[in-house]
């Protein structure tokens, strides 16, 4: 959410910096601005309300300046405006601040720079940060201490990097529960957000944690803490490849994301499986047997996407594991002041890593003394580093704002801890034999499912004019139906509501009628005769049907069938939630929507 590049080095800043902001776009896209310190002094500055190729038509040729910092933003406080876009400078026009999170006594703090003469520009909290630094970079005063000083005085979230006219040979970032990382060059310095604006420059990075800040110079850098104690932080290589952060020949992130499924569950399982004891094996869960066993329960923690995948974790483990589970949004959790308890394992799944209310969640439980282990896509990532142990999706870099191979990886990825902890628990050899042989022939079934793609895309030009849409299933289907009525209302932004199929009649059953269609998970399990009679129920009330199913319902029950290969029942619902994937994104398409950045959302909400 919002994304931040920085820059130092021999070169013009520029290009890099409009670069990474295109890379970083997917984390807010409603304004964007960079700042350079100029060769002949002063700071040069130009910031637009609108996308990153609006910002790089309206930055000059002549803006020229090998230290730069440059922002994309989604708005939290202010419209989004040119005036609101950062960088945002201080009245002298000496100090240039980019920021992610939010500046909780943002009112307070301006009130008083208002007092001392300070003139406001905008409405954002960040401008808060520019006066203030400011003010304490006063004659003699190192640009990091400046920084140290201002934000001692501030409470709320951060990642910053800022920029002073006054001494160009640095940038100094500072983060506080919102990224930063830097990236290692020869003899040229870069900082970001995150990793995909710097792996076209360099593979090295420094993850900085919360509470340090660091100054950074062409040729190295210096990390430290808010009390100015030096901190020593060796790099780490990423390893994710350039071409992931590349559409790939399709149209859209999003299409190819959901066509990397195949490969990407192919990661997500490779080398956990065990064929011989009919188990996986999860190095990094950090929990022997015996540990295992003492577990009563588990508790899944996540937001939107990432907790709806929770609720199909949650299902595997009780189902394989027969240990009672539970997937609760973390941005809830953390508000109601949890019982922790010692014999409970907390799992917290984000694909970022960052998402601010789950790092709270986590950060919650482990004051209390829980243990937590997380699912987490992105290596290194705040989530990851917090938790005592989990598992890494390996999904790849996922840039379109809407979750897929991150979600189904999630879902694969409880699959295996399922098995593991129910092998150890009281699931048979046989089933877990059942089990792995259904996990081994999933990308191949998915790869069933995406060669209908076409198909999905007539019936999803067919129903995208709907005013709404119900997405229904049971048990292991409710799980799917949420997710693929959240797909539809993100991208499309068709009105989407999904509900269990039992609970229909208790309610809901009044709004169908032939202008709400019903998508339907179907799947041929012990649940199959309950869900036909729910279809013949909408029937009954001249409502459409789209059936995802094993097998074709009768014409009378269904207006469309799509048909999934069918997996082991406790697998299911990985493959019913593809076709749902595809419905959404073909229906964003004839609807002409910004499929990859929809509005008002960003790709990881860093923010409370
Ligand atoms: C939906 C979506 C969001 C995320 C949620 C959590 O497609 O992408 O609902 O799933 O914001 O994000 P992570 O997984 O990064 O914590």
């Amino acid at each position: 959410m919002c994304g931040i590049v920085a820059y130092i080095g021999p070169k013009d800043a520029t290009p890099f910096l409009l670069e990474g902001l295109a890379r970083l776009e997917y984390r807010g896209y409603d304004s964007a601005g960079v700042a350079v310190a100029g060769r002949t002094g002063g700071i040069k500055l130009r910031k637009v309300k609108g996308r990153v190729a609006d910002l790089a038509a309206a930055v000059p040729a002549r803006f020229k300046g090998g230290t730069g910092i440059g922002h994309t933003r989604w708005a939290t406080h202010g419209v989004p405006s040119d005036a609101n876009a950062h960088p945002h400078l201080d009245n002298a026009e000496r100090i240039a601040v980019v920021h992610n999170g939010i500046i909780e006594n943002a009112d307070e703090l301006r009130a008083k720079l208002t007092a001392d003469g300070a003139v406001f520009r905008s409405e954002t909290d960040t401008e808060v940060l520019s006066h203030l630094i400011a003010a304490h970079a006063t004659e003699g005063v190192e640009l990091e201490d400046a920084v140290r000083a201002a934000l001692g005085r501030v409470v709320g979230t951060y990642g910053i990097a800022v920029l002073d006219s006054e001494q160009p040979d640095r940038i100094v970032v500072a983060r506080n529960g919102s990224p930063i990382v830097l990236g290692i060059g020869e003899k040229e310095m870069f900082a970001a957000s995150d990793v995909s604006a710097l792996v076209r420059y360099t593979r090295q990075v420094v993850h900085l944690e919360d509470g340090e800040l660091a100054t950074v110079r062409a040729d190295g850098f210096r990390t430290f803490t808010a009390d100015a104690r030096t901190t020593h932080r060796q790099p780490s290589t990423v390893d994710w490849e350039i071409d992931s952060f590349d559409t790939g020949g399709y149209e859209h992130y999003l299409l190819k994301e959901i066509h990397e499924q195949p490969t990407s569950v192919e990661r997500t399982l490779s080398g956990r499986l065990d064929e011989r004891f009919s188990t996986a094996h999860l190095g990094g869960l950090n929990l022997d047997a015996r540990e295992l066993r003492e577990i009563r329960r588990v508790k899944i923690l996540g937001c939107g996407s990432a907790y709806y995948a929770g609720e199909m974790g949650a299902q595997l483990i009780e189902e394989l594991a027969r240990v009672p589970a539970h997937s609760e949004p973390a941005s809830e959790f953390r508000y109601r002041n949890p019982v922790i308890e010692a014999d409970t394992l907390y799992v917290a799944v984000s694909q970022s890593g960052e998402t601010y209310d789950t790092l709270a969640a986590v950060q919650e439980i482990k004051r209390k003394g829980g243990r937590v282990l997380g699912v987490v896509n992105t290596v290194g990532s705040a989530i990851a580093r917090e938790c005592d142990g989990g598992i890494y999706l390996h999904a790849g870099p996922e840039v379109s704002v809407a979750s897929t191979k991150a979600f189904t990886s999630t879902v694969v990825a409880f699959a295996l801890l399922a098995l593991h902890f129910g092998r150890i628990h009281d699931l048979s050899p046989a089933d877990g034999r059942r089990i792995v042989s259904a996990l081994q022939a999933l990308p191949d079934q998915i790869r069933e499912v995406l060669d209908q793609s076409e198909a999905i895309a007539e019936l999803a030009a067919e129903y995208a004019g709907s005013a709404g849409m119900m997405f229904i299933g049971r048990v292991r289907g409710y799980p799917v139906a949420r997710e693929g009525a959240q797909k539809l209302k993100e991208i499309s932004y068709v009105h989407a509501e999904a509900y269990p199929a039992s609970e229909l009649k208790h309610g809901p059953l009044a709004l169908i009628s032939p202008e709400l269609p019903t998508v339907a998970l179907v799947p041929d399990d012990e649940l199959l005769d309950k869900n036909l009679t729910t279809l013949g129920e909408i029937k009954a009330r001249s409502g459409r049907v789209i059936a995802v199913a094993h097998k074709r319902p009768e014409d009378r029950l269904v207006d469309h069938c799509v048909l999934v290969p069918k997996s082991e029942p406790e697998l299911d619902p990985l493959l019913l939630n593809i076709p749902l994937q595809l419905l959404a994104y073909h229906a964003a398409v004839a609807l002409g929507r910004d499929v990859d950045k929809p509005r008002n959302l960003a790709k990881s909400v860093t923010v409370e």
